[in-house]
């Protein structure tokens, strides 16, 4: 018996049809099933830093993130491995000049450190999850204090460019990186953020850049994604809301590191005045100029708080 044309592609849709359900039943199911996820992530993270103990064995007690123009810092560090972040699987790279990607390991100030050169951005087009992913990785590598230095535009008139401000707490315009299941080896589902920044930390380099004759400024930080600069109207907003720096990363750092416990100190480098608060507009490149100009400074605070570190009691 002969099969008409109408009647086979009746049976070819009906196939299409059973096969498309069993694939949504499939994923539904796979949605549905518990820590599959969050054991991805972590073991993400614990494949990352498995990859990086190849290249040392070195066990950081502070990690610290260099901003834009920053890199410099590394010069006043006894290096003992550099690990390229292009040399670690699964790792996102920085795509912005002025952000050299490598993880730095060694002593500054006697005290074992990894610096990250060069950070990741939510603008470049990573999910959150793999701008926070090097602080998990450095976490998981030992390191229990995370030092944040950026770059970022004034908000007061008085911190004029050039000014080092204490992050004393922060406004985050970015979606958590903790959206999504919680990942347990790391922390726990809901957490305080009340002084995420440590006082003790803070104070400590108050008392640095002091003894080096650096003025140090205080505030709050506010982070959105970036990657334009701010408008006129944005920064009179972020002015009434009580921030005093603005930039485009940091506080989404600031979450995940806080999610794990570690202690938290934060330095902006004001490198221009945010938009609208003179003629000028901020750019790139005053940016990078500027912060090439502080690096210097901010290496001699790092030294001093880290020779401290172990004396502290954070
Ligand atoms: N706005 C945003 N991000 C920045 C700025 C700024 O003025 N300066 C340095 N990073």
């Amino acid at each position: 018996m002969a099969i008409s044309t109408d009647r086979i592609i009746a049976i070819i849709a009906m196939v299409i049809a059973v096969a498309s359900l069993c694939c949504c039943v499939y994923l539904a199911q796979s949605d549905d099933s518990g820590d599959d996820d969050s054991m991805t992530e972590y073991e993400r993270i614990v494949h990352c830093a498995d990859q990086v103990r190849k290249y040392t064995d070195s066990e950081p007690e502070v990690a610290i993130i260099l901003g834009s123009g920053l890199s410099a810092v590394v010069d006043y560090v006894d290096v003992e491995a550099v690990v390229p972040y292009s040399s670690i699987d699964g790792f996102p790279t920085s795509t912005v000049a002025g952000h050299a990607g490598n993880f730095v390991f060694g002593k500054m100030g006697g005290t074992d450190v990894v610096i990250m050169q060069g950070r990741v951005h939510y603008y470049e087009g990573y999910d959150v999850k793999d701008v926070v992913l090097p602080i998990r990785v450095m976490h998981e590598l030992g390191a229990d204090t995370l030092i944040l230095t950026n770059a970022a535009g004034s908000l007061r008139y008085e911190n004029e460019p050039g000014t080092f401000m204490l992050i004393t707490d922060q406004i985050s315009l970015v979606e958590s990186p903790l959206v999504g299941k919680n990942i347990p080896q790391l922390g726990d589902r809901f957490f305080g953020m009340k002084d995420v920044y440590n006082k003790e930390l803070t104070q400590v380099i108050k008392e640095a850049a002091e003894n080096h004759g650096i003025e140090m400024a205080e505030g709050v930080y506010v982070q959105y994604s970036g990657p334009q600069f701010e408008t006129a109207a944005e920064t009179e907003m972020y002015r009434i809301w009580g921030a005093d720096a603005v930039g485009m990363s940091t506080a989404v750092e600031a979450i995940a590191a806080q999610h794990m416990g570690m202690t938290i100190a934060g330095i902006s480098c004001l490198t221009d005045m945010a938009t609208g608060m003179t003629d000028v507009s901020p750019s790139h490149e005053e940016v990078q100029r500027m912060t090439e100009k502080m690096s210097g400074q901010l290496a001699q605070i790092l030294e001093e708080v880290l020779s401290r570190y172990n004396m502290a009691d954070f």
